[in-house]
């Protein structure tokens, strides 16, 4: 008995410390815009597959996709050449560990993942907030600067 409870216990430690299953976040918030494996509708949605990598390899980047996963993103944007005038809400009623999973996910699409903790998330919460058309204009002086492409 008393080992069965043991490895009841173990059985709920190792679930419950395993991160957050990011596809899973992803295929159920935010496909139904950015498309499974986040390949994106030209014009519509951004790409995320590969690019949201190469945005995180740089701290600037990495903040940034957090930022709008947080804050949400609305206002004209321009991606691989096409201009995408969209509103995309805001996430932060997902759970630290979901939106660090998530992130690490996106990152990872055809691309080497970027590391996420729930501790950067939740550090990020305290920010002071940005709206929408904010995170827009952050995209376009990022892609200035060649941080978005
Ligand atoms: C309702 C549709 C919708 C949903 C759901 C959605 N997005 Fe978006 N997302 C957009 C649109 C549209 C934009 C571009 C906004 C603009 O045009 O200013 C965007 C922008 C982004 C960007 C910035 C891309 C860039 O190039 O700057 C990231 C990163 C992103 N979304 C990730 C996510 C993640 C992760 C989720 C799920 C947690 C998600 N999105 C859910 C529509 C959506």
């Amino acid at each position: 008995m008393r080992s069965g409870c043991c490895a009841a216990l173990l059985l709920v430690c190792t679930t419950g410390a395993a991160l957050a299953d990011g596809k899973a976040v992803f295929d159920s918030n935010c496909a139904v815009c950015h498309q499974a494996g986040g390949v994106g509708v030209p014009g519509q949605f951004p790409r995320l597959t590969t690019r949201a990598g190469a945005i995180a390899a740089k701290p600037e980047g990495k903040a940034f996709l957090l930022q709008v996963v947080l804050n949400g993103m609305g206002g004209r944007i321009t991606v691989d050449g096409e201009q995408i005038l969209g509103a995309m809400p805001g996430f932060d009623s997902l759970s630290d560990d979901d939106i660090a999973a998530v992130l690490i996910y996106i990152t990872g699409l055809d691309h080497k993942p970027v590391t996420y903790t729930a501790a950067e998330i939740k550090k990020a919460r305290t920010l002071p907030r940005r709206g929408p058309s904010d995170m827009a204009a952050m995209h376009t002086s990022l892609a200035a600067k060649k941080v978005v492409q």
